[in-house]
């Protein structure tokens, strides 16, 4: 019945591949422990394996010594327990390619218990903790720290950020299972390292307070080549850690990215989300049948000549499948999909009603 009230739009929206962002030349990222990479673009650094830890490198050396960098990347941590973390992760900079010792738990897959704190490590990380470590002088369980050779930060802040208009704080929540963005810029000139937190909403350009702000010559640290890599562990509770890449580079710059489609990262896995998966499936579906119904005739208008009848959108779509669910959008649900007759991939946002947006042609 309230399906009937509320017509449903379909709205074409850019389908904003992130992968396709990244411009380093040393995308291809090696896989270690318990990382996979996911359909989405997304690599997944834990499974639902316990006291695990997964690691994620690139494959290619890079010289940062006596440079200046950025790096840029999308992250989220599905916790089993609502709100409550494993151990986290973290971006590092190594001089290896995988840290082969590691071990899981609150060593996050990046030391263990032998070389924690060793200055022959060489190594420079910035961790996304949710687990307060005692051991470690850790400020809390929702930190963002940098780390040099080991797992007591130098530098760490609770997670959050500075809002651009009034400079006031905002918290986040690391176990949220929102994605977020995470920005590391040195300047070497400066010698400044500074780490900002940020949440992912549409076209968000840099935010200009960081988080974290360091004011040391990293390159003292570094050997002349260096990996960059992500790693992340479980304990006795679970959380599976996604990171995305999106930008590296050599040069201290921010980067403006339009992250116009918002990620939904799957819930943890278990057997009451996969129910709820399957009822919201059928129930979207038939959302769907009811706006196509509902808007026909516009859909003519404006698709029936170049494209055909709107199932064509049904179908590219795969009805809507919630595999095929990319993320949120401005107005609603996004869906990735492929048109027949272009091979065009698109994203489709589903709407509720009240939206004048209308459909707009697509990129491939
Ligand atoms: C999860 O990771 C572990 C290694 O930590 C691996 O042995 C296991 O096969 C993985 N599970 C799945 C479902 O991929
Ligand atoms: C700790 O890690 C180092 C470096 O990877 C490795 O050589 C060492 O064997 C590891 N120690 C233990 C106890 O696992
Ligand atoms: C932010 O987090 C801190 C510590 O976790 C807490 O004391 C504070 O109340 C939170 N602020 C808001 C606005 O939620
Ligand atoms: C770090 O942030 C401060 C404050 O926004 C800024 O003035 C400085 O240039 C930044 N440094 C780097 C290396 O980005
Ligand atoms: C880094 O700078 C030091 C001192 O200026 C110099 O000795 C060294 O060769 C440089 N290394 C690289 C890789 O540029």
């Amino acid at each position: 019945m309230s399906l009937e009230r509320k017509v449903l739009q379909i709205i074409v929206v850019l389908f904003f591949t992130l992968s396709s962002l990244s411009c380093n030349s040393n995308g291809k990222l090696i896989l270690a422990g318990s990382a996979a990479f996911e359909s989405s673009g997304f690599s997944m650094l834990t499974n639902t394996t316990k006291h695990s830890y997964g690691q994620a490198f690139s494959h290619e050396a890079v010289v940062i010594k006596n440079s200046s960098f950025c790096f840029d990347f999308l992250f989220g941590i599905v916790p089993e327990l609502n709100q409550q973390g494993s151990h986290g992760m973290a971006f590092v900079i190594s001089p290896t390619r995988g840290l082969p010792g590691a071990s899981s738990n609150q060593y996050l897959g990046l030391f263990n218990e032998t070389n924690n704190g060793k200055s022959s490590n060489n190594l420079i990380a910035i961790e996304l903790d949710i687990h307060k470590d005692q051991e470690f002088g850790d400020i809390d369980d929702n930190h963002v720290g940098i780390n040099i050779n080991g797992l007591r930060s130098v530098l760490s802040a609770p997670a959050g950020y500075y809002d651009d208009e009034d400079g006031s704080f905002k918290n986040l929540s690391l176990v949220s299972g929102k994605v977020m963005r995470l920005t590391i810029v040195y300047s070497q000139p400066d010698k400044q390292l500074n780490v900002t937190l940020s949440p992912v909403g549409s076209s968000v350009p840099p935010l200009q307070q960081p988080l974290l702000s360091l004011n040391r010559d990293l390159s003292p640290y570094f050997l002349d080549e260096m990996y960059y890599g992500f790693t992340a562990s479980t304990g006795s509770t679970g959380a599976i850690h996604y990171m995305l890449n999106l930008f590296t580079s050599l040069e201290a710059e921010h980067t403006a990215l339009d992250i116009s489609v918002i990620p939904i990262l799957p819930p943890y896995p278990d057997k009451v989300s996969v129910r709820t998966r399957t009822v919201l499936a059928v129930f979207l579906t038939l959302a769907v049948i009811a706006a196509f119904i509902a808007s026909w005739i516009e859909v003519l208008e404006e698709w029936g000549i170049q494209y055909g009848p709107r199932t064509e959108i049904f179908n590219a779509t795969k009805g809507f499948m919630e595999k095929q669910l990319l993320g949120r959008g401005g107005f609603g649900q996004v869906y990735k999909g492929m048109l027949p007759v272009s091979d065009a991939e698109i994203a489709v946002e589903l709407t509720s009603n009240g939206s004048s947006q209308g459909f707009e042609r697509v990129s491939s």
